[in-house]
């Protein structure tokens, strides 16, 4: 499926919609360029669950757990599957919360299978297409 979202807050809507869909251990490749809004899309998910901490960034603590509920990855200062494996990542993966993860694409080989992905393209400054 197709969205088009117009604004940062219409891209959390979208993410919570499509979090309603979502059961414990499912595991979300987010994908897009940086400042794409795959953290924005996280704060919908975060959201529909229930979660009302401020949602930030992971980049340096690589993933944020939120209650066991929500397993938030960013992957983009990981240069392997077997780094997340060292720091005791991918364990999450089946922990029984829902994992969004952030450029997944540095961690293939440790990804669990029939993982869902989403992708958000930025075809504006304001505008993306989000494909789920
Ligand atoms: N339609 C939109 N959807 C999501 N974010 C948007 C949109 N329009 C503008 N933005 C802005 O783009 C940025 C996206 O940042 P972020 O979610 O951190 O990107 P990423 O995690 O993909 O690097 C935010 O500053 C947000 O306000
Ligand atoms: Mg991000």
């Amino acid at each position: 499926m197709e969205k088009i979202s117009k604004s940062r807050e219409e891209t959390i809507k979208i993410a919570e919609e499509y979090a309603r869909g979502l059961k414990a251990g499912d595991v979300v490749l987010l994908k897009g360029e940086m400042g794409a809004g795959k953290t924005v899309f996280c704060k919908g998910v975060a959201k529909a669950l229930g979660i009302t901490d401020e949602i930030t960034s992971p980049t340096y603590a690589y993933m944020n757990d939120y209650y066991g509920k929500l397993y938030h990855y960013d992957c983009y200062r990981l240069s392997s599957g077997e780094d997340a494996e060292a720091l005791g990542l991918t364990e999450y993966f089946y922990g029984g919360g829902i994992s969004l993860v952030e450029w997944s694409e540095n961690i293939s080989e440790v990804l669990p299978s029939g993982c869902k992905t989403v992708i958000i393209e930025k075809t504006g400054e304001e505008e993306r297409k989000i494909t789920l």
